[in-house]
């Protein structure tokens, strides 16, 4: 089994705050959209150089495994607003405009309010996550996620004491997600949700872009969530709306067949699927003969995240 705790970046890779924050000044008063030599570790290739790359600083919550390519990222995908083949997002989602993108934010909050995606990833920071991202379907792959802890974003807006759940809502947008046009197919738009603990955990993300650079439109454009320790699907792509609720909030899998896909959905090798089991999963990319590798409790985050479900019986499926 893999062990990855957090483990600590080598100083080599940490760049110095006050090297950090000066040259982002620098950078942004220059109008250089371009830092991702200040993460100090990726290979970024310098020469697209009209892609405006995402100033991140790199995070001890990543974990050292080797992301997979991004090739494998961009074009294994599930994305039902594009078609349900796991090509239908690469071949489809160019259609997908995600500028102007506003994200409205409301229900119990003191500070209800909308707020647009450049303003998003200039007044948070942006940190480089890499995860595994383990879906229900019984494969994993390793992303080099850009995105700002969601509870930065929580706290600006001051969900009030009732508040004890946040939903999601993915874009409903027909005319350009062909997934959504004709008969069948899930209920749009897609809906997701977290207990209020789980979206201020640190782990939580919202993802701004892959490999430093903006989010693809089939990884979920221009932002979409990333919970690391939980199955795929609630990694809600492409969300418009955030909201805070008393209730806990429907979801879309779940609506859709509530015996095989629960509200929490922590990953968990020792509750198989109804129709296959959750011991192993399937390494993408890892050619015809795919290895595998054992699926770990929690996605490998137990010791991080177990407590938020203490009294619950995690042999069962929740
Ligand atoms: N979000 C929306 N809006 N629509 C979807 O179909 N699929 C989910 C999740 N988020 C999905 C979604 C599932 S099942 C998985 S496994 C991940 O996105 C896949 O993310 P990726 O394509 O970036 O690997």
């Amino acid at each position: 089994m893999t062990v990855y705790k957090y483990p600590k970046p080598l100083p080599s890779e940490i760049t110095p705050k006050e090297t950090f924050l000066n040259r982002r000044s620098f950078m942004k008063a220059a109008g250089i959209a371009s830092a991702t030599a200040l993460s100090g570790g990726l290979a970024i290739n310098s020469s697209h150089a009209m892609t405006p790359s995402l100033e991140f600083s790199k995070s001890k919550y990543s974990i050292t495994d080797e992301p997979n390519p991004i090739e494998d990222i961009k074009s294994y995908n599930n994305f039902y607003e594009f078609g349900t083949g796991k090509g239908d997002p690469a071949a489809n989602a160019g259609s997908l405009t995600t500028k102007p993108w506003n994200i409205k934010i409301d229900g119990l909050t003191n500070k209800p309010g909308e707020i647009d995606i450049e303003d998003l990833m200039s007044k948070f920071d942006m940190e480089e996550r890499i995860y595994r991202l383990r879906c229900v379907e019984a494969w994993s792959m390793v992303i080099p996620w850009v995105g700002i802890p969601l509870r930065d974003v929580i706290n600006a807006y001051e969900p009030q004491g009732s508040a004890k759940y946040v939903s999601f809502e993915t874009l409903v947008r027909p005319e350009e997600m062909s997934g959504q046009r004709g008969l069948g197919g899930l209920d749009w738009p897609y809906v997701e949700g977290l207990r209020m603990d789980e979206a201020m955990h640190p782990l939580t993300i919202l993802a701004v872009g892959i490999y430093g650079e903006p989010m693809p439109n089939q990884n979920g454009a221009p932002v979409r969530l990333v919970v690391p320790w939980k199955y795929g699907f609630k990694s809600i792509k492409s969300i418009v709306r955030m909201s805070f609720t008393e209730n806990e909030p429907p979801t879309t899998w779940n609506k859709l067949a509530p015996n095989e896909y629960g509200f929490y959905s922590n990953v968990n090798p020792t509750v198989d699927h109804p129709r296959w089991s959750q011991k192993a999963e399937r390494i993408v990319g890892s050619g015809i003969f795919a290895k595998k590798r054992e699926t770990e409790m929690f996605n490998g985050y137990a010791d991080e995240v177990a407590s938020l479900y203490e009294g619950m019986d995690l042999a069962k499926f929740y």
